[in-house]
């Protein structure tokens, strides 16, 4: 299969602001590199208006096939990465974030504390991922093996979902 067509898309309002350095975007980018083409990158600030249009408009132009965030999933008043990641997605995909929580939890109990969502809109799919370098390991370990799949399936391009060694 090709490489996938990503974006990935650090929100942050501090490395926004140039107060910190964006570690997690170059890190996710390494992580990813393997299966992924990564044809964009964005830096953005925690404002739901802002990271919603840039999700749809990445989305809508058909050029990509796969959103990664990072950041944003927390509790805190300015965490506002799943709901601009609702506002914009068309169909719910609970089982990516439900495996990233579920493996996470083995490391620390904090991973239940990100409100993560992931989904589709149109051709893209758009995952949340928390911001923190451990995170991002743990959660894309989980991810990138049913990646090509899970776009392959996205584009129509497979239809049986049957698994290698299954009768
Ligand atoms: N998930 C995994 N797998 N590993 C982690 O270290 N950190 C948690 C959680 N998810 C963590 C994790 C912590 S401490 C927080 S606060 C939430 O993700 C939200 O992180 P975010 O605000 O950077 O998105």
């Amino acid at each position: 299969m090709q490489q996938i067509r990503t974006a990935v898309i650090t929100i942050s309002d501090s490395s926004y602001k140039g107060e910190r350095e964006d570690k997690a975007g170059p890190l996710l980018l390494g992580l990813i590199s393997p299966l992924c083409e990564v044809v964009k990158t964005l830096l953005l600030p925690d404002e739901r208006e802002i990271i919603a249009q840039s999700l749809k408009e990445i989305s809508d132009s058909g050029e990509v096939d796969l959103i990664l965030t990072s950041g944003g999933t927390g509790l805190s008043s300015r965490d506002v990465t799943p709901e601009a990641t609702l506002d914009v997605l068309e169909r719910l995909v609970p089982g990516i974030p439900e495996a990233m929580r579920s493996y996470g939890l083995q490391f620390t109990n904090r991973a239940m504390l990100s409100r993560a969502v992931a989904g589709t809109r149109k051709r893209t799919l758009i995952v949340n991922m928390p911001g923190s370098p451990a995170a991002l390991k743990e959660n894309t370990s989980q991810l990138l093996p049913v990646l090509e799949h899970a776009i392959s399936v996205l584009k129509d391009e497979a239809f049986a979902c049957a698994r290698p060694h299954e009768h």
